[in-house]
């Protein structure tokens, strides 16, 4: 899969790009705040419908101006196609694929698929299991795009439950109870498929992940991933609807008196471990790093095997955030991808061998052939 061409208007500091990319490597360099993640941002924008540094869609929109636009040309398998982004201050933004107005930033999943890789990601690991859950559902929506419908119809239910305990106080205890069940049944539905996909995906993920991070490694670590659900599954001989729909069952009181559901696909988490060990609490900041970047290249590796093409590499400021031994994991597996790589300084490219890789030079929002 490679992006041919991308055309900003209005979007963060660019006031107009047009810009054909290279089929293979694209280098962005250029000093802080000069448009470099804005670029790359516009294309993970296309991607998921929504920007991985804000939940604000105004924000996107070139300061002072009342719209913005970015379009996307693409080629893969499924052939050329496109996607544009219409964004409008005070108006829901609007999404075409291939000019047709799509009705749900959903249909997106599948069309432009990337995997991105910022220096936050690093902390993907040691960090809270919002991070590792929001790492599958963004992976698993990609890759199954019906996983993306059935969170979104999990977690309006989740949030129909919770409104429900949050205007319990003074509500007769049996009558809230019974409208609990009633969204307890929905809520299992839902949160079961997601928790079997999510299952299916980790395993799929751990395999893939334990080969890479052997080899990152040096062969001395074995790292171990597994789903870990918010629910005694096993208890319930695997049937996870079952047990969810237990759980919330039996936390219906407790939830009534926090005013949220305690259990559920939203409180899951991916364990990682290096042997038996939880590298988050174990693990020393360079291995819990190593991790994170086996992760993320074996998300690479695993988009490429199920949906028969490489993904788009997004790779945002992360060359100089590592050792030299993972740099190299990392640019062996950017072969074969179309990759938009960027950097502050061209010194950890040209120590790996790449001084030939012709660059573009990003300023205040402005792209250029680099030329030293
Ligand atoms: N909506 C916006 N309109 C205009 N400029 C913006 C907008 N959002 C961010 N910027 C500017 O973009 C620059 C940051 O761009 P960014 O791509 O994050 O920089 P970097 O090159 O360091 O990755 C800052 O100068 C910021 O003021
Ligand atoms: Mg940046």
């Amino acid at each position: 899969m490679r992006v041919e061409r991308l055309k900003l208007n209005d979007f963060r500091n660019y006031e107009a790009l047009d810009w054909k990319p290279r089929p293979g490597l694209n280098v962005i360099v250029g000093e802080n705040a000069q448009g470099k993640t804005n670029a790359v941002e516009a294309i993970f924008f296309c991607a998921f419908g929504r920007s991985h540094r804000t939940p604000r869609d105004a924000e996107l929109i070139r300061h002072g101006m009342a719209g913005g636009y970015v379009g996307l040309m693409l080629q893969s398998q499924a052939g050329a196609r496109q996607i544009e982004m219409k964004l409008r201050a005070g108006e829901r933004k609007q999404v075409f694929i291939d000019r047709l107005q799509a009705q749900r930033s959903g249909e997106l999943m599948g069309v432009l698929n990337v995997v991105m890789f910022s220096p936050e990601d690093l902390a993907l690991v040691k960090g809270a299991p919002a991070e590792r859950r929001r790492f599958i559902d963004m992976e698993l929506s990609q890759l199954r795009p019906k996983y993306y419908y059935r969170l979104q119809q999990y977690n309006a239910a989740l949030k129909q439950r919770n409104a429900l305990l949050r205007g319990a106080p003074g509500q007769e205890q049996g009558a809230m109870r019974a409208q609990l069940y009633a969204w307890d049944e929905q809520l299992a539905a839902a949160g079961a498929d997601v928790m079997r996909m999510r299952e299916e995906f980790v395993d799929m993920l751990s395999t893939i992940a334990r080969d890479l991070h052997r080899s990152i490694s040096g062969g001395r670590e074995q790292l171990a991933l597994s789903y870990a659900p918010s629910v005694d599954v096993a208890r319930y001989g695997g049937d996870m609807r079952a047990a969810l729909e237990e759980a919330l069952y039996a936390s219906a009181l407790e939830d009534m008196r926090r005013g949220f559901t305690g259990v559920g696909p939203h409180r899951d988490d991916l364990s990682v471990r290096l042997g038996d060990a939880p590298v988050r609490v174990f693990g020393s900041q360079g291995q819990q790093r190593t991790a994170a970047l086996s992760l993320k290249l074996s998300e690479l590796a695993l988009l490429a095997r199920e949906t028969g093409e490489p993904p788009v590499l997004l790779l945002d400021d992360v060359l100089s955030e590592l050792d030299e031994p993972r740099q190299r994991a990392l640019l062996e597996a950017m072969r074969g991808c179309q990759c938009f790589l960027t950097c502050t300084s061209l010194a950890g490219l040209i120590r790996a061998g790449m001084q030939d890789i012709p660059a573009y030079a990003c300023k205040g929002g402005r792209l250029e052939a680099y030329s030293g």
